[in-house]
């Protein structure tokens, strides 16, 4: 964790010290300023919804210069963006999510949104949840952008006609309805061999397997007691037995062509979080009709959150109205609305009508008022949103280790459990 934290607090220092020299004073061509917007929304569906912020600026005679870098889960634009800091010259926003918003605040990089918050009424259209997160010290210095819930199961449905199977709600159940789709000579599992993809699936199987205060123990509060416990190994078995029911082309595949296996009858099923709507979407496929999206096995009661955000860091005066008014449209209504239905998510403002939303995002957002109310809401750990990015590096490292190996369910929770007590 220190050693982070140290690494990067050196690169930040250089990065504020080659700012105020002007060497990150970038060109801006527009008369009312430019953005430069880092991002990894680079699939068909998440093309669509970062289309609709580029619109809205430039309707307001601003200019956007796309930094998209792909890569799911964002793990190559956070290197990017590191380097780009190193290099004195941060784009004017950055998709950073969660814990890691704090590090970058403890900078003094990020711009004072205080003002736009003020005149916008944040503090009272955003969850006071979401709030804090994007709040440095007290004050605004990122803008959230939706909800995802990542606790979900895609199903083409005429893959499970074909088979005779059923849609699963247990683990049980997966595993009968796998082997029926295997024996009708189609891929159970539609999966996407990157860590953080795997990751994701692990989390989800926590979720469901545990319940959700062991999810809080083992994957918010990092506890290496129980991350060693007989749950976990239980959790380790039946993502091994999950494994059993997936491809061979499954290696370093994209999440996005993993949904694609799905949507063309290939697959039965895909764990991901709702992102992978925005794909069945930009394909003009319908909810209960072309494909089913379901809670994945024993988590209908839970909602595991990953909340996107762009952090906005100090840009030369020019540019300031430019950056000011891209985070004031991402919290307004037709952002919100445009937006989220084209990536899959729920609006982060509240009071938004659910009639211009689809059946699973109805669902998403009755059941994140629900579980916010039970306890049951939750932190996406593989979306950074639950642990600092050391602890997160252990566990998916683990995951991953596990899932390319033929580690026991034994030894890969004792392993997750030395791997966090040793950043921790
Ligand atoms: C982000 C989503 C994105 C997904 C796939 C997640 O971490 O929150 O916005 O669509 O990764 O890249």
């Amino acid at each position: 964790m220190k050693r982070i934290i140290t690494s990067l607090i050196c690169l930040l220092m250089f990065a504020s010290f080659a700012f105020a020299t002007g060497q990150g004073d970038g060109t801006s061509a527009a008369k009312g300023g430019e953005v430069e917007v880092l991002h990894w929304w680079t699939s068909g569906g998440e093309a669509a919804a970062v289309a609709v912020l580029k619109q809205l600026l430039e309707a307001e005679g601003y200019t956007w210069k796309d930094f998209a870098v792909a890569g799911g889960g964002g793990d190559n634009a956070m290197t990017v963006l590191k380097s780009r800091a190193l290099a004195g010259n941060p784009p004017a926003a950055a998709q950073v999510k969660g814990p890691q918003i704090q590090l970058w605040g403890d900078e003094g990089v990020l711009t004072n949104l205080n003002d736009v918050a003020k005149a916008e009424d944040w503090d009272n259209l955003l969850p006071k949840v979401v709030a804090d997160v994007m709040k440095y010290k007290g004050n605004y210095v990122a803008v959230p952008v939706n909800v995802h819930r990542i606790n979900w199961m895609w199903c083409n449905p005429a893959v499970f006609k074909k088979a005779g199977a059923t849609i699963p709600k247990t683990w049980e159940e997966f595993e009968a309805a796998a082997k029926k789709i295997k024996a009708a000579g189609l891929i159970p599992v539609a999966w996407g061999g990157q860590p953080w993809q795997e990751a994701t699936v692990f989390e989800i199987i926590v979720a469901g397997v545990g319940g959700t205060d062991f999810y809080k123990k083992a994957l918010v509060d990092a506890d290496v007691n129980t991350l060693k416990s007989a749950t976990m190994v239980k959790v380790f078995k039946t993502l091994r037995m999950v494994l059993q029911y997936i491809d061979p082309g499954a290696p370093n595949r994209d999440w996005n062509l993993a949904t694609s296996m799905v949507i063309n009858g290939e697959a039965g099923m895909q764990f991901m979080g709702d992102w992978a709507k925005g794909e069945f979407t930009a394909a003009k496929k319908a909810p209960d009709k072309d494909y089913i999206a379901a809670t994945a096995p024993q988590t209908s009661k839970q909602f595991i959150f990953n909340i996107d955000s762009f952090i906005m860091f100090n840009v030369a005066d020019k540019d300031k109205n430019a950056q000011k008014a891209m985070a004031r449209l991402i919290v307004q209504p037709k952002f919100q609305e445009v937006f989220n239905i084209n990536k899959g998510s729920i609006p982060v403002r509240l009071g938004m009508s659910e009639e211009p939303f689809d059946i699973p995002a109805r669902l998403a957002m009755k059941d994140f008022v629900a579980t916010s109310k039970s306890g049951d809401l939750v932190p996406s750990m593989a979306h950074e949103m639950a642990v600092m990015p050391d602890i997160k590096g252990a566990m998916v490292d683990t995951v991953t280790n596990f899932c390319n190996s033929d580690m026991s369910a034994e030894d890969a929770a004792a392993q997750l459990a030395s791997a966090v007590a040793a950043v921790k």
